[in-house]
Formats: C-alpha cells, sequence, structure tokens
C-alpha cells in the first residue's frame, strides 16, 4: 500500500438515472461536435433522445468504431475533426467506442498521427479537445481513465496511449444507457470491473482512497451483478452495477491492475475474446496464484461482501461466473501452445508490473498450459 498518492479525475463526473439530459447544458457554448458513438447505440430509441438533447449544437455523427478500437479508425476520427474543425468529442458507447473517441480528441489539435502515438514516437503535451463520455455498458471504466487502450489490427497488438491529458473533462454514467446491453456484454463488462477493482485492491500501488473505492465496488457487483444480467431491465440492479463500475474505474485508474488485465489483453486480441470475458476466465486463476501474498486484503474483501472468507470470495466469483455462463478456461477460442510466444512477449504491461505477486514467465507458461483446456492437455 502507498501512503502518498495523487488523484486525477475527470472535471466533472455525473452519475444518475436519466443524467444523459445533463449533457448540453454541460457543453461549451458554440461546441460544433464530433459525436462518436456505437452502431447499436446509434440505431436505439436513446439516439432519438440524444438528438434531442443536442438539438441546438452543430455536429458529425460517427457510429462504426470497431472492435478493440482499431487504430485506424481513429486516424479517420482525426481525419474529420481537424478537416471539419470540430471543437468538442462526445461518445457515447462501450469502451472500444470511448477510448477511440478519447484518443481522437486528445491527438486532433496536435501533431501527427494516431499510430505515432501508440509506438511512442510522439507525446502529447498540451490539453485536446474537450472531450465527454458516456457509457453505455457498466464495466471498461473509460470515461475515468487517463489511458485509450487501442489495437493495431496488422499485428493485433494491443496497448494503451496513457497521458492524464487523456482524462475526459465530462463522464456522464447514466445507467439507463445499460438497460440494451445483451445478457453476455452485462456478463463481460460487469466481470472486467469486479476484476479491476479486485486488482486495484490488492496491486503494489493501493492507497486509503483506492481501496475505499475498490471495496464498495466489489460489494456492490458481487451482490447485484448477476441480477442485472438475470433481467437487464432492472433498473435498481442495473443502477448499483453502474455505481460497482464507476468505483471501479475511480478506484484502478488512480492505482494499477494485475496479472488478469496483463494476460487479458494479448490473449484477447489473439483470440478475438471480450476484454472482460478474459479477465472472468483468468480471474480466479490469477487469485489464486496471488493467494499467499494477499490473502488477508481478500479476507477484506469477503467480509465487506458479507463472505465468510477468502476462499468464498473466490468461491462466489466462480459461481457468478457459472450463472452467467462464463467459460472457465481459453479452450472455446482455441488457445494452444503455439500461441503462447505471442502472448508470453506482449503481457508485460504495467499491469503485469503490479501484480501482488511476481509472475515469471515459466508461471505464465504453467497458467496457460492449464488455460488451453482438457483436450489440449491430453
Ligand atoms: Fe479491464
Amino acid at each position: 500500500m502507498s501512503n502518498d498518492f495523487t488523484a486525477e479525475y475527470p472535471g466533472k463526473i455525473i452519475f444518475g438515472n436519466g443524467s444523459m439530459a445533463k449533457l448540453a447544458e454541460n457543453l461549451p457554448a458554440d461546441a460544433k461536435i464530433l459525436l462518436v458513438t456505437g452502431k447499436s447505440f446509434a440505431k436505439s430509441s436513446q439516439m432519438a433522445d440524444l438528438e434531442h438533447i443536442l438539438a441546438n449544437f452543430a455536429k458529425i455523427h460517427v457510429a462504426d468504431i470497431g472492435h478493440e478500437a482499431p487504430v485506424e479508425d481513429v486516424e479517420r476520427l482525426i481525419d474529420i475533426g481537424r478537416k471539419k474543425k470540430i471543437s468538442v468529442v462526445v461518445s457515447i458507447g462501450g469502451g472500444s467506442t470511448i477510448d477511440a473517441a478519447k484518443a481522437a480528441a486528445a491527438i486532433i489539435p496536435a501533431e501527427g498521427k494516431c499510430i505515432d502515438y501508440f509506438h511512442g514516437k510522439r507525446k502529447l503535451f498540451l490539453k485536446g479537445l474537450f472531450f465527454a463520455a458516456l457509457p453505455t455498458t457498466a464495466g471498461s471504466g473509460a470515461e475515468i481513465t487517463s489511458n485509450a487502450v487501442l489495437t493495431e489490427s496488422q499485428t493485433k497488438i494491443k496497448k494503451s496511449i496513457r497521458d492524464s491529458l487523456l482524462i475526459a473533462d465530462l463522464a456522464i454514467v447514466d445507467p439507463v444507457l445499460t438497460v440494451s446491453m445483451t445478457q453476455e456484454t452485462t456478463a463481460s463488462s460487469g466481470m472486467d470491473a469486479l476484476t479491476q477493482a479486485i486488482e486495484s485492491y490488492i496491486c503494489g500501488f493501493a492507497n486509503s482512497v483506492t481501496m475505499a473505492l475498490a471495496e464498495n465496488s466489489v460489494e456492490l457487483l458481487i451482490k447485484n451483478l448477476v441480477s442485472a444480467y438475470n433481467d437487464g431491465k432492472d433498473l435498481v440492479a442495473r443502477n448499483l452495477v453502474a455505481q460497482g463500475s464507476l468505483l471501479s474505474a475511480m478506484s484502478f485508474s488512480q492505482s494499477g491492475l494485475g496479472a488478469a488485465h496483463g494476460l487479458a489483453h494479448p490473449i484477447g486480441s489473439l483470440l478475438s475474446v471480450p476484454h472482460g470475458k478474459a479477465c472472468a476466465i483468468l480471474l480466479p486463476h490469477i487469485l489464486d496464484f496471488n493467494f499467499e501474498v494477499c490473502q488477508g486484503a481478500l479476507e477484506n474483501l469477503a467480509f465487506k461482501s458479507g463472505l465468510e472468507n477468502a476462499e468464498f470470495l473466490i468461491r462466489r466469483i466462480k459461481k457468478m461466473k457459472q450463472a452467467m455462463n462464463i467459460p472457465t478456461d481459453f479452450s472455446e477460442y482455441g488457445l494452444n501452445p503455439s500461441h503462447f510466444e505471442f502472448i508470453l512477449k506482449n503481457c508485460k504491461s504495467r499491469s503485469m508490473q503490479t501484480n501482488p505477486r511476481k509472475m515469471s514467465d515459466k508461471d505464465i507458461l504453467e497458467l496457460l498450459r492449464k488455460l488451453c483446456g482438457k483436450k489440449s492437455n491430453s
């Protein structure tokens, strides 16, 4: 645990059912908006509500950001932004849509292409365009974080552009926007939030603020995620899960993550596993690995969530996964030893370094063999 810390959040965070209605009054006057939404949101009835809310602003709408936020999609947004002299970027969608828009908002007024920042050849120096983020999923935390996770399609390399200049100016978390999430996305994004909260709590850079946020997040998600999965229209459960997700993001964005996230990125991009699902598959395995160094911390999380001890917490996570149809390994995604070299090479991110127990290459390979499932092991 760290006793010195700095916390950086969006300039304004608005939470509540129906809070999307507050978007217009919180945007700069005379904004020329680049509106980046998810595909399904663009076709939903909520899009009509948004059109109404933004009726007095000039805007260009883009609604086709690819899965895992491809760098070329960000280049396209930057191009539009520069040519059309956009002054504000508003993004409504899942983590990939928000991250692509976030990177574009920062780079539009800067120089160069997104790929230069992705490969660390350029660095941001000045604040980008005003950026507002409204998540339609409850899990990624992209509305809060200072990084944009992008994917280079050709190499399948998935990594972050990270800079406090990327932090949104305005985050509006409206649980009503999450009601139309499919069961699969509810499970995947919710388990992403839970993994983030737990990894934030046990990582070496946790502090009293991030731990308080993470504890509450874990409790909210453990108690309400399966209800939101079983009945997507249950607005009470949706609201509590959205709160859990927001607290998770406010926690991990100021501390760090762990090996579940370190491994979820290369496995997810290589085998096209949704990020949250990859996290959910990895989480119990990583907690088993970390157990000897963080049993006490897991015990605290268990007590807070009304569970008997750390083992019960891990057991509860496994039960939640089962209830939401999330597999225990990557066999159905075809993980096999031919993938190990790529995963090993691309998993050594900051998340891997902040894992509370050091994972050697041997440890990683041993876990990957287990994650191939019975078929590949026989
Ligand atoms: Fe995540």
